[in-house]
């Protein structure tokens, strides 16, 4: 029997104090309706999910007898493929299918192929499409399907996100307090955006730095006309990497879009990396046990040097490692808040 939960959807939850409580979840789009204590649970869950990646036969019954699809309109390794063997390690049937070879090339619209999907008894909808919203359209309009944003156009990609908060609790022990900046096409980066609120959420200190023209200009404008209790109050710009990242505990450098290079964004690519590459000498200015992140995919020697990148500062391949088993906790989350599934994981 599937419960549908009114705050499935939520509307953004930055303003006012959060208890820390947690609350049934059908869909995950992004991480600005999510309650702290929600982040948490997903966070402890993953160190279950962890500990079974580890196992000789990385396989429980979880999600038995129940359907995943990740449904990408745009292209995709870590996140699609993270999905698929999340859903296969709890033995969902896991379908991939993408906008190329599917009747999205005969014009079929997002909502029709939606709720084909539903029709056909999807459980779990996992979509990564080029325009901001189109997960939370669907949201709206299949009731029987969870949906989780896989990456939507600018707007949120909450998994990344997620699983950027794990690596990070899992190395340095604790969220809050840390002092994290976040690097690099601030305005194109959909994973900044969740990984703002998220950071934020949990406590951390964070900066967003780049070139001015990179940075959204609704952040550039004085913080402080935010409420003082909106957890966003305390995000700060820098356009300075080099007093940026002074004291940090975490430098994540985001990717450089290089269809962005000749539209007017940059005076040059040269004048970007001197500016704003992320360096083995600027970290040196960071704390001593600084983690380097970065979501990937990488233009090494761009955003970041190819020596920090696999360096021993670099968490890049943790984050990509962790991603698994985020996915897992979410799929398995989801499931039993929907109803996809009843049965508490130690019984599992
Ligand atoms: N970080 C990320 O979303 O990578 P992919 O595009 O490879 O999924």
């Amino acid at each position: 029997m599937r419960r549908s939960h009114p705050a499935a959807i939520g509307t953004a939850a930055g303003v006012g104090p959060d208890n820390g409580e947690t609350r049934p979840r059908q869909h995950v789009l992004d991480l600005d309706d999510f309650l702290t204590g929600e982040i948490a649970s997903v966070l402890e869950n993953t160190h279950a999910m962890k500990e079974v990646l580890k196992r000789d036969i990385k396989k429980v019954p979880t999600l038995r007898g129940r359907v995943v699809v990740t449904l990408f309109y745009e292209a995709s390794t870590r996140t699609r493929i993270s999905f698929e063997e999340a859903g296969k390690v709890l033995s969902a049937d896991v379908i991939n299918m993408s906008a190329s070879g599917s009747s999205v090339e005969k014009g079929e619209s997002l909502l029709n192929t939606g709720l084909t999907l539903q029709a056909m008894g999807v459980d779990i909808l996992v979509i990564r499409h080029p325009h901001a919203g189109a997960p939370n359209f669907l949201a709206r309009h299949l009731p029987r399907v969870s949906v989780i944003n896989a990456g939507d156009g600018l707007h949120a990609h909450p998994t990344q996100a997620l699983l950027d908060l794990f690596t990070v609790q899992e190395k340095l022990g604790c969220l809050a307090g840390l002092k994290v900046v976040i690097v690099g096409d601030v305005l194109h980066s959909r994973v900044a955006r969740s990984a703002m609120w998220g950071f934020a959420k949990m406590g951390a200190n964070v900066t967003l730095c780049g070139p001015g023209t990179l940075l959204p200009a609704d952040l550039l404008r004085p913080q402080g006309r935010l409420p003082a209790d909106h957890c966003l109050a305390s995000v700060k710009v820098d356009t300075n990497l080099d007093r940026a990242i002074q004291g940090a505990d975490v430098v994540m450098a985001l990717r450089l879009q290089s269809e962005r290079q000749n539209g007017g964004f940059l005076p040059s690519i040269r004048e970007y990396i001197r500016r704003w590459q992320v360096t083995e000498s600027r970290l040196t200015s960071a704390k001593p046990n600084a983690l380097v992140m970065h979501p990937g995919p990488m233009n090494e020697g761009i955003e970041i040097s190819s020596g920090l990148a696999h360096g021993g500062s670099s968490v890049i391949e943790e984050q990509v490692t962790n991603g698994v088993a985020v996915r897992m906790a979410l799929l398995y989350q989801v499931s039993v808040s929907h109803g996809i599934i009843d049965t508490p994981i130690a019984r599992r």
